[in-house]
Formats: C-alpha cells, sequence, structure tokens
C-alpha cells in the first residue's frame, strides 16, 4: 500500500495558456491530481498527456467557457459534489483596454462574466463543497491593476480585479475559521498571451517590468505556503501592503456613523 498523503485533485481555470498552465505543471509536481478546463481543448489534451507523462499524476480535461451559464454550472457541481477536489485556482480570465466611452457594452459584460460572475460562482461552489470536510484552498487571481486606478487605460478590466481581492479577503473574514484557506494572487504585468489576446501588444510592456510567468507562479504559490492571504509577487517589502491594509482599517470605527461629519455642515435631524 501506497504510503503517500493524497493532496487530492485541483481544478485549474483557464489552464491552456500563461498563469494557469504553469500552475497546472507545478500542482502535478506538487502531486495533485488535475481537472483543467478552458476552451481550447486541444491545448489542454496536450499540457494533460505531458503532466501524465512527467509527473505521473491523474489529469482531466475539461473544456467550458466560462461566460457560458451550462459550462460554468457543469464546473460548479464539480465543486460541490467531489470530494477529492481540495484545491480551485481561480485563474481564467481576460483584459480589455481602451477608453470606456468607446467600449462595446457587451464585451464590458462579457468581460465581467468571466473575471467577476464565473470567479465568484466557482468560489462559492467551491466553498460550499469544502466547508463540510472543513478544508480547502481557493486561490483568486487578481491584478495589482485592482490597487491602482490611475494607472492603468482598462478601466472594467481593473475594476473586475479590485473586486476579486475584495472577495478574497472577505470570504477569509467568513471561512478562514471553517478551515478554509483563500488567497489572492495579484501579479503584475507577467509574460502571458493575455496583451496579445486583449490587443496591447506585449511589445509595448517595458522588459523592466514584465515578469516570466514561472517566476511569477512560482512566488506565487511560495506566498501560499507562507500562508499569505494576499501575495504581490513583485512587492519587496510585505510590510508595505501591511500597511496599506493598515491604513484601512483605521478608517473602519468613523465609516458609519449618526450624522455626517462636521466637515458638511449639515443640520441634525432629531428622531421624530
Ligand atoms: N499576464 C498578465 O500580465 C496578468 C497580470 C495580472 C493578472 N493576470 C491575470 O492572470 C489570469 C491568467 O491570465 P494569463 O495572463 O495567463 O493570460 P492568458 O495566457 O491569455 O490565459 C488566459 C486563460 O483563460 C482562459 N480563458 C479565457 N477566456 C475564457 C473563457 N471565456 N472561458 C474559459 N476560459 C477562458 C484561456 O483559455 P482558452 O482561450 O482556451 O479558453 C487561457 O487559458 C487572468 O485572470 C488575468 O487577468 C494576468
Amino acid at each position: 500500500m501506497s504510503d503517500k498523503i493524497s493532496l487530492g485533485s485541483a481544478l485549474v481555470t483557464g489552464a491552456s495558456s500563461g498563469i494557469g498552465a504553469v500552475y497546472a505543471d507545478r500542482l502535478a509536481r506538487r502531486g495533485y491530481d488535475l481537472i483543467l478546463a478552458a476552451r481550447d481543448v486541444g491545448r489542454l489534451e496536450t499540457l494533460a498527456a505531458r503532466l501524465r507523462a512527467e509527473a505521473g499524476v491523474k489529469v482531466e480535461v475539461v473544456k467550458a467557457d466560462l461566460t457560458v451559464r451550462e459550462d460554468l454550472g457543469r464546473l460548479e457541481r464539480r465543486l460541490r459534489d467531489d470530494p477529492a477536489i481540495s484545491l480551485l485556482v481561480n485563474n481564467a480570465g481576460a483584459a480589455l483596454f481602451g477608453p470606456f466611452a468607446d467600449a462595446d457594452p457587451d464585451r464590458l459584460e462579457n468581460l465581467i462574466q468571466l473575471n467577476v460572475t464565473a470567479v465568484t460562482r466557482l468560489a462559492n461552489a467551491a466553498a460550499a463543497g469544502f466547508a463540510p470536510r472543513g478544508r480547502g484552498t481557493v486561490v483568486n487571481i487578481g491584478s495589482i491593476v485592482g490597487l491602482g486606478p490611475e494607472m492603468f487605460a482598462g478601466s472594467v478590466y481593473g475594476a473586475t480585479k479590485a473586486f476579486v481581492l475584495y472577495l478574497t479577503q472577505t470570504l477569509h473574514a467568513e471561512l478562514a475559521s471553517q478551515g478554509l484557506r483563500f488567497q489572492a494572487v495579484l501579479p503584475g504585468a507577467t509574460r502571458t498571451e493575455i496583451w496579445d489576446r486583449s490587443g496591447r501588444g506585449i511589445e509595448n510592456v517595458p522588459d523592466e517590468i514584465l515578469m516570466d510567468v514561472d517566476e511569477l507562479v512560482d512566488a506565487a504559490l511560495s506566498g501560499l505556503d507562507q500562508g499569505e492571504l494576499v501575495t504581490i509577487p513583485s512587492l519587496p517589502e510585505a510590510a508595505d501592503w501591511a500597511a496599506v491594509d493598515a491604513a484601512r482599517l483605521k478608517l473602519a470605527p468613523n465609516l458609519s456613523a449618526r450624522h455626517p461629519a462636521p466637515r458638511y455642515g449639515v443640520k441634525a435631524v432629531e428622531p421624530a
């Protein structure tokens, strides 16, 4: 009988390229069986065959367009019902650049479906599956643009990634005590296909800020191993992020009050 401890299965969305494909590789080498989801089933099959051969793990391929409710629903059911799944990497995503007023509203909605709705529904299904077992991990891939509304031309893309960070922090606050783990990974510019797919060629990104995708995922997994809730792979000092969080929390006592602050000059209304 094997004495190898089973890590269970990891479901990785957007595993056909870029960050998701490297997560699949690293998780297989750690000993996870894999469920790999994306639209391009040919690329998933090629990756799956390599990982079965090189890492000796089970790899299942699921063709899914996460903006299509039926495809998303299949993955949600799997997360709720398959007790072998112990890790969700909510990675699939896309970017959209350009001025907000010129944007096609259907494309904006599609981006929100992929980057927000699918991430939320999959995290919800994972939490529902993990909570009764008292264990399980959800890794959500956000972005540093979720921290900087002024640093980016893709307004809705940045907003979707701010959502991912907020969602992760909230789920941690609610579910960590039940044994569930959450991590938001906030990559900076990373060398993947997302740039060309979104119409902003990667050649427009300065080399000195463009991280190699292998390094990005290895740092993200190190952050997970170190128990980080928020991992910003390029940030040298973890204390800098802690200071941002502390500044936010300092607002807390004054975010809700019986009366507006005196600086607004509003006369108090007495209860009738
Ligand atoms: N690269 C960066 O600079 C950077 C920076 C910050 C954050 N991120 C985030 O990192 C994540 C991964 O992106 P990446 O950089 O690795 O880009 P990528 O190489 O373009 O990978 C995106 C992945 O998402 C999948 N995907 C796209 N639309 C999908 C859909 N409708 N349904 C299912 N899967 C879909 C793609 O597969 P198919 O086309 O086969 O479906 C692909 O596997 C994204 O959430 C992105 O926002 C990237």
